[in-house]
């Protein structure tokens, strides 16, 4: 039995590092995707191949160590995954995503990226969610979306220490949506064209340990980081209503003050900020960091400029433009 499932990769537009404490975020499912084929293995052990990223990884399915085996590599990857090669890190998810789901036999295991890998769209969440919808095909178990968000989200926080359920909801859900701790996922119905150009940095951010960053800051300052936090609340909240009313002045300068925010909270880095420069200079009414920062991509927001911002930024860094999704998981 051979068996597929994809899930979206995002960009979040308010809110990223706020949301781990607990406030409100705005995330974009968007149209790349991590696809995860499954199918019975050709020896004992679970053999996984990401082409794309040219990694290959070996999980022993008694003790659940990964070894990864690229052509010139034959090291077992460390328990940090950020402490191995950083492609190889995104074999800590499959394994732990895998691991939910009993198996006799070796499995094959294939994944498809269309999302660059710590890209700050949202790569681990999508291969995390993929992976858990094909290994439940491949088992024929039932799986709620709502079971497997809280699933995805529980290996997110096994592999990184740190991180919200945003990520895990917007890939298993798709679509633009408001999230809360509280409500989870509510859609935003909005008439409102989203324009969007990923402006994205070869160099990765790692998620996890910007959070821990950002969390030793706030245990610094308190009473400057705790106040930026409700900032970012507020300018998320207001957001939404500008989202609604489609006033899009209104959104462009909301996520230029966010951004200003991150900055505040260390996740800036000198390139990000020069496609984010860029990008306002070429058009772009508002253009930010989208994720966790320290390398990965920034998101500009252009009615009627996305060509111009979209070549410009090209001629700096990679870009593409990138449109909402309302697609979530697929199996
Ligand atoms: O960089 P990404 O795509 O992993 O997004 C991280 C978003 C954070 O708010 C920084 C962390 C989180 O878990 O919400």
């Amino acid at each position: 039995m051979k068996v597929s499932a994809s899930a979206p990769g995002k960009a979040i537009l308010f809110g990223e590092h706020a949301v781990v404490y607990g406030k409100p975020a705005i995330a974009v499912a968007v149209d790349r995707r991590a696809i995860v084929t499954i199918q019975e293995g050709t020896d004992n052990h679970i053999n996984v191949k990401i082409p794309e990223l040219d990694v290959r990884g070996v999980i022993d399915i008694d003790n659940q160590q990964i070894s990864h085996l690229n052509p010139e590599d034959t090291s077992e990857l460390s328990n940090d995954p950020f402490k191995s090669s950083y492609d190889a890190g995104i074999l800590k998810y499959i394994q732990k995503a895998l691991s939910n789901f009993k198996t006799d036999h070796g499995l094959d295991v294939q994944v498809d990226l269309e999302i660059p890998i710590g890209g700050g769209l949202g790569s681990s969440a999508a291969v995390t969610v993929a992976t858990m919808a094909a290994a439940a095909r491949y088992n024929q178990q039932e799986l709620t979306l709502e079971s497997l968000a809280k699933m995805a989200h529980q290996v997110e926080l096994e592999v990184q220490g740190a991180a919200s359920p945003l990520d895990t909801t917007i890939s298993t859900y798709g679509g633009f949506i408001y999230f809360t701790h509280k409500d989870g996922a509510v859609k935003i119905e909005t008439s409102m064209e989203m324009p969007l150009v990923v402006g994205h940095t070869s160099k990765p951010g790692n998620t996890g340990e910007l959070i821990l960053k950002v969390r030793k800051l706030k245990k610094n300052h308190p009473d400057i980081i705790g106040p930026i936090m409700d900032t970012i609340e507020t300018i998320t909240n207001e957001a939404r209503e500008s989202i609604i009313n489609g006033e899009e002045e209104s959104v462009g300068e909301l996520m230029n003050i966010n951004q200003g925010l991150l900055d505040a909270l260390g996740v800036n880095t000198p390139k990000l900020s020069n496609l984010i420069y860029q990008a306002r200079s070429a058009g772009a009414i508002g253009s930010k960091i989208t994720g966790a920062g320290g390398g990965g991509s920034i998101i500009a927001y252009c009615p009627g400029k996305a060509k111009e911002v979209l070549k410009t930024l090209k001629s700096v860094e990679n870009a593409f433009e990138v449109s909402i999704s309302s697609k979530g998981v697929t199996w």
